[in-house]
């Protein structure tokens, strides 16, 4: 396993600038997800690392050596794709096997590294098919068996779970987090799913046009995102933005006016000073706005009605598209009862886990 640098990434077709400048460092072992809107460079980022994009400025490191000028085969990489690009008409052992024939490596050597990939995969038992005979989730575990037979320093995944059906996908997952947990190769992967990259990596890269907007540990991101696009992009249903202008609440604590002119208290010691009227957006998520009754009442909570626009039950819980200050809200009644469109319901807002971004910028206003 290798640590990968990236100094200053850019990339440019024509022009069009794909990637704008990234700066990371992705640690030996580590699991690194990029995630972001489409077309925002993760594949163009992941295939520079690959070797099959040239680099138009700045410096890409493998376990410490400048590859930018290596060929895609010297880099010690190995690429698994969305389409999985298996051959046809090999059965799944000589698809497994093809890159360590062309590398001309003993006929003992490929066949104890075959073997011992099919039995980490469990598709022992389907060597001798051909693939065209194989379902996804078997056809994607070649294309990994394919991979890890070339014993890389590195793992790149571009959306490799994206053709599969979602029960397949969550345990796909598993697999692969098992599968790096096991082999404890450095992996980088790519996906828009943001569940994905939450469930699976250390770390997680958020880009967005061709820039990383925040890079950190799951929960930490979670937690703190450092821009609104963060916070609504990362955790799901997306967080509720409601704008407005810093100001006083009726008892004279600090907060925040929304359009429909209620006031939400805010814990202003969490936040960078502040002065009143500054345009401001506040975030929060679902589980913690609550319908009263629903639920542990949160120790600082903003109390307000609002008007149900739409529900959507999932079974164990239910979310709530309520109209309120304006905006669009969206609450998690959980032990649900059924609720009526145009119900007015009455909320607990949990002051404590509020976000603040700067209206213009987006960037977090947290100390
Ligand atoms: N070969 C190319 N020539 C010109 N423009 C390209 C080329 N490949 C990618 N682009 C552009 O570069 C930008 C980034 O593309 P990229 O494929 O990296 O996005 P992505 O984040 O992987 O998106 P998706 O989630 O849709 O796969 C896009 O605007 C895309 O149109
Ligand atoms: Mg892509």
């Amino acid at each position: 396993m290798s640590n990968v640098t990236l100094r200053e990434l850019v990339k440019v077709y024509g022009r069009q600038v794909a990637v704008k400048g990234i700066d990371l460092e992705i640690e030996a072992g580590s699991f690194v997800a990029f995630v972001g809107p489409s077309g925002c460079g993760k594949s163009t980022t992941l295939r520079m690392i690959a070797g099959l994009e040239s680099v138009s400025h700045g410096d890409i490191s493998i376990g410490g050596r400048r590859v930018n000028d290596v060929p895609s085969r010297d880099r010690g990489i190995a690429m698994v794709f969305q389409s999985y690009a298996l051959y046809p008409h090999m059965t799944v052992y000589e698809n497994m096997a093809f890159a360590l024939k062309v590398a001309k490596a003993s006929r003992e050597e490929i066949d104890r590294r075959v073997r011992h990939a099919a039995e980490i995969l469990r598709l022992t038992d389907y060597l001798d098919r051909r693939t065209t005979a194989l379902s996804g989730g078997q056809r994607q575990r070649v294309a990994m068996g394919r991979a890890i037979i070339r014993e890389p320093q590195v793992f790149l995944f571009d959306e490799p779970l994206s053709n599969l059906d979602a029960q397949l996908r969550s345990a796909m997952r598993v697999e692969i987090k098992r599968l790096h947990q096991r082999l404890g190769t450095t992996a980088i992967y790519v996906t828009h799913d943001q569940i994905e990259a939450m469930t699976m990596a250390d770390k997680i890269v958020i880009m967005r046009d061709g820039l990383i907007e925040q890079a950190g540990a799951p929960l930490d991101v979670f937690e703190r995102p450092a821009t609104r696009f963060v916070g609504q992009f990362i955790g799901s249903p997306a967080m509720t933005i409601l704008d407005g202008t810093i100001a006083r609440t009726g008892d004279g604590r600090p907060g925040v006016r929304l359009a429909g002119a209620e006031t939400v208290p805010i814990d202003a010691d969490a936040f960078e000073p502040l002065a009143e009227g500054t345009p401001v957006s506040l975030g929060i998520r679902s589980e913690d706005i609550v319908p009263e009754g629903h639920g542990m009442p949160p120790e600082r909570a903003h109390r307000f009605t609002a008007q149900v626009n739409l529900t959507e039950s999932l079974g164990n819980e239910t979310l709530i598209f309520a109209e309120f200050g304006g905006a669009d809200l969206t609450s998690r009644m959980q032990r649900p009862r059924p609720v009526e469109e145009g119900e007015t319901l009455t909320f607990l807002m949990n002051t404590e886990r509020l976000h603040l971004f700067d209206a213009a910028s987006g960037r977090s206003l947290r100390r």
